[in-house]
């Protein structure tokens, strides 16, 4: 098949499975209407057969400045054209501008490390935190998402079914998200529910635990947002039972505000993943945060230092992208952040109207930019609230008849919607009065 055909999403599908298992590189990608996009600009994307939908699913996140932001794109096509290269040996300057960005704009970063994705950085901040600690079990969150890694791919979307009932204080059955993994094995790992603080003590005073990671709000199950004074508790639980308190940033992070869900909350956790918004698209990642930890890794006895260690680390092309994408943020956060707020908010307000006029029970929530729908009366405290009160069903069937009137909520239920700074007013009105045609036709 050559790049210029002009096949169906179904042919392109189909043509994919020959060579690819499922037809598609990233098992999350998998939806129903299998649609295949061939171009994204700004808010919107279009799709094999030419059809335009908004986007509100930004690639999982990234886009937060929408498809294709010419500045970063420019740059990243800059570091192609100057001579730089992934040179693979002693320090690079673009690394270093990078860092010394985020160290400026980010209170929970003093040092940081590069990598390519959010797994890569997830695991290695769960190595560090075992390594300055001795310890080796983990907490992690029921419906939190934390990457691929073999040991953090558990427990993100369950069914009543395969975790039961609620357990507080306590921790749910280990549920790998797939097969070929030693988790089960180890046990090192323990998912409790999130805005649940007697549960991480239940589980620390059980177990030697060296990380509690945790997106500081859930946003791989929608938008499932921190208790008051939950973060906190967090932070006073790392301090007083010697776990390093890891924030999972990958979406959250520069999304929120240029410093972070951490500087919008005023937890600082000890080590923080970015990933996804910090380069607008490109492919990089990075652990950061306190010296005193971020420094292990040039430990002078190399028994205590994490390996870190990888041939794309700090890549030219994915770095110049951050560093446009952080100054661009820096430049215009001010003008950019509470114009998402707003634009959130009119889609808050007007779905839940929509919800209100049909009669049916339903909740937004949102933070900033990031929002999702629930077919039940209260926002969600953690997944188990969603599993025993949401209407999956009439959620998905909902979506898809978005995705039929060109809105591109992406076909899988409760997942998060994201506005990008691309997207305009006239953008949510439309998306509304789609809305309200896809509830009425359901
Ligand atoms: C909160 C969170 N952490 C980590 C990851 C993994 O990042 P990546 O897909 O870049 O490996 C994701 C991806 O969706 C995520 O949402």
């Amino acid at each position: 098949m050559d790049k210029n055909d002009t096949p169906t999403s179904k042919a392109i599908l189909e043509h994919n499975r020959r060579f690819i298992p499922g037809g598609i590189s990233s098992v999350n990608r998998s939806i129903d209407p299998a649609v295949a996009f061939v171009k994204g600009e700004g808010a919107y994307l279009w799709d094999a057969a030419g059809k335009r939908y908004i986007d509100y699913h930004a690639g999982f996140a990234p886009y937060f400045l929408g498809h294709n932001f010419r500045p970063v794109n420019e740059a990243a096509a800059a570091a192609l054209t100057t001579g730089d290269s992934l040179f693979g040996a002693g320090p690079s300057v673009l690394e270093g501008m990078l860092a010394e960005l985020i160290v400026t704009h980010v209170p929970a970063v003093e040092k940081l490390t590069l990598l390519n994705t959010g797994s890569e950085a997830d695991a290695l901040a769960v190595r560090i935190a075992r390594a300055v600690t001795g310890k080796s079990h983990i907490i992690v969150m029921q419906g939190g998402y934390n990457g691929n890694s073999d040991e953090l791919a558990c427990n993100v979307f369950n069914t009543l079914a395969e975790i039961g009932p609620r357990v507080s204080p306590g921790e749910y059955p280990l549920k790998p998200l797939g097969a070929g993994t030693t988790i089960l094995d180890t046990r090192f790992v323990h998912a409790i529910n999130f805005n649940d603080l007697e549960s991480v003590r239940y589980v620390c005073r059980r177990y030697p635990v060296a990380a509690l990671v945790t997106e500081p709000l859930l946003q791989n199950i929608g938008v499932v947002k921190p208790g008051p004074g939950y973060l906190e508790g967090l932070r006073a639980l790392a301090d007083e039972l010697g776990f390093l308190l890891v924030f999972d940033e990958v979406k959250t992070g520069f999304r929120h505000a240029l410093g972070g869900y951490s500087a919008l909350s005023g937890v600082m956790p000890d080590l923080v993943v970015y990933g996804k918004a910090v380069a607008n698209g490109f492919p990089i990642a990075m652990v950061g945060g306190k010296s005193r930890y971020m420094d292990s890794i040039v430990d002078p006895d190399p028994s205590k230092r994490p390996f870190v260690a990888g041939t794309y680390n700090g890549h030219p092309v994915a770095v110049a992208a951050a560093i446009e994408t952080v100054r661009h943020l820096a430049t215009n956060g001010n003008e950019i952040y509470p114009r998402m707020e707003k634009m959130g908010a009119a889609m808050e307000a007007g779905i839940l109207d929509i919800f209100k006029h049909a009669g049916i029970a339903a909740c937004v929530a949102r933070q900033g930019s990031a929002f999702s729908f629930y077919l039940m009366e209260t926002p969600p405290r953690d997944l188990h609230d969603i599993i025993k009160g949401h209407d999956f069903a009439r959620d998905v069937a909902l979506r898809r008849g978005l995705v039929e009137r060109g809105v591109f909520f992406v076909p899988i239920a409760t997942k998060q919607c994201s506005l990008s700074a691309a997207h305009t007013m006239d953008d949510v009105a439309f998306t509304l009065e789609q809305f309200e045609a896809s509830l009425k036709a359901l």
